[in-house]
This record gives C-alpha cells, sequence and structure tokens, in this order.
C-alpha cells in the first residue's frame, strides 16, 4: 500500500519539457484573492485564481491536536525515507486512513465542498509526515491515480509550497501553508504546474523566512475521470470537459 503511493507522483526536472494535460479550467470560481499566496506576476494570479486556494485556520486547534493525537500511533513505529528511488520525496514517511474519529470526519465533510460534487475526494486519506530536513520535490501527481482536484490540510509546521508552469517554467507561485491551514489545487494547477515542498534552506515566502520543522499533511485526492468514459452513461464527464483527450484516430 505504501509502495504504490510514490506512484501518485511524476517527477519532473526544473525547466524539463512534459506533456501536461489540460485540467477543467472552467471550473474557476470567483473569489477574493487570498492573502497566503505569492504569483510571478498579476497575470498568473488572476488566470489561477479559483484554481489555487489557501484556507487559513481550516480546521481548530482542539481538531488539529485530535487528528495529531490519532495519526501519532500509526505513524510511530515507520522509519522516514531519505533516499527514495522516484527522487520526488525525501525524509518521509506515510499511509493511508480511512477511519476517523470525529474530527476526521468533520474534516472530510467540510472539505468536500471543495470538490465537485460527482468526483468527491477519496475517503482514503493520504497521510504525509515530512521530517524537518525533508522536502517533497517538483512533481505532477499521476494523472492515472488523481483526478482534478487535490487537497492539503498542514499541521504541526508551516511551510510554502511552491507550484511552477511546466510549460513556462518562470511562472510560478508560492503558497504559505500555515498549521491547520487547507490548500486546494484544481484544474490547470494541478496538471498545468508542479508542486513542491521546499526544504528548509529554501522556506521563504518571498522574503519571509519560514522555518520547517516536521510538518503532518492530510492529502486527498478524488479518483481521475475513467480513460474510456461512455459517452451515454457518463455525459457529464464528456461536457464538463474533464474526458481525456481523444485517442489518435
Ligand atoms: C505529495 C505531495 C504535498 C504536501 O505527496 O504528492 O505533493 O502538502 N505532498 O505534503
Ligand atoms: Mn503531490
Amino acid at each position: 500500500m505504501l509502495r504504490a503511493a510514490v506512484r501518485w507522483r511524476v517527477p519532473v526536472a526544473p525547466g524539463e519539457s512534459r506533456w501536461c494535460r489540460a485540467g477543467p479550467g472552467a471550473a474557476a470560481e470567483a473569489e477574493a484573492e487570498p492573502e497566503p499566496i505569492r504569483a510571478s506576476s498579476p497575470g498568473l494570479r488572476r488566470r489561477l485564481r479559483g484554481l489555487v486556494v489557501v484556507r487559513g485556520g481550516f480546521v481548530s486547534p482542539e481538531e488539529a491536536a485530535e487528528l495529531e493525537a490519532e495519526l501519532e500511533p500509526l505513524l510511530r513505529g515507520r522509519r522516514y525515507q531519505f533516499d527514495h528511488w522516484d527522487g520526488a520525496i525525501s525524509g518521509y514517511r506515510e499511509t493511508e486512513r480511512g477511519r476517523w474519529g470525529p474530527a476526521g470526519r468533520a474534516v472530510l465533510g467540510r472539505l468536500s465542498a471543495e470538490f465537485p460534487p460527482e468526483r468527491p475526494p477519496r475517503p482514503l486519506v493520504h497521510v504525509l509526515d515530512l521530517h524537518r530536513r525533508g522536502h517533497v520535490a517538483p512533481h505532477v501527481d499521476s494523472v492515472k491515480f488523481c483526478g482534478c482536484t487535490l487537497a492539503g490540510l498542514s499541521l504541526l509546521s508551516a511551510a510554502v509550497l511552491r507550484l511552477r508552469s511546466c510549460r513556462t517554467p518562470a511562472q510560478s507561485l508560492e503558497l504559505l501553508l500555515e498549521p491547520r491551514s487547507l490548500y486546494v489545487l484544481r484544474g490547470a494547477a494541478r496538471y498545468e504546474f508542479t508542486h513542491e515542498i521546499l526544504r528548509d534552506e529554501e522556506s521563504f515566502f518571498g522574503e519571509r523566512r519560514v522555518p520547517r520543522g516536521r510538518r503532518l499533511a492530510l492529502i486527498y485526492r478524488n479518483d481521475p475521470p475513467d480513460l474510456t468514459p461512455d459517452p451515454l452513461s457518463d455525459l457529464s464527464t464528456f461536457i464538463g470537459g474533464s474526458a481525456p483527450p481523444a485517442a489518435p484516430q
């Protein structure tokens, strides 16, 4: 189960050109610009409005304490991995959890509103425990295992998440992830940008240093669309624009 998790990530070297599937950008919603996001240009910020969201204080201190206490015994017995073959992540241990106490169930309920109703978050949540010296290198979550939306709840330490355009690497965003905050990546932000969690030495939000301690992340993903949707039984997938590109004739 743990090994399978590495397939979620597809490492991408800086500047490497790779094919990125266009996401359902039409899902963009009008909302006020959240503060904890810095973009390399105002145009980029406008383009990704609604596709990149950070919600501070998404869980209460009591809920955070309950989640941490629930996860600690599951993680304690595992060793941090520092040299993984796929190079996408270092200094981590991880698990998946589907049975939650009251706080975990409440979070899943609230967070479902961030996902399209027809593609809710999977109940099996990815729990990533990043060592204070650990980091997540730039990658795009595999389109085979993750759908159009992913959301991450940060616990324990603050961190900086960087998004970088696969096509135009000069275009990037920084997200300041305070403990108890939730970030959401949708559509183009999820498919056309790599995401990474910066290592302690590089952990800056603009000029502001964001020291990295041990960080726990609960990562919620939805299922990808079927690779061969049937237009008659799955019309909304076609109309919604989230179907994969048609196979070459
Ligand atoms: C991942 C990932 C980000 C985070 O595990 O694929 O991108 O918030 N994690 O820890
Ligand atoms: Mn990822």
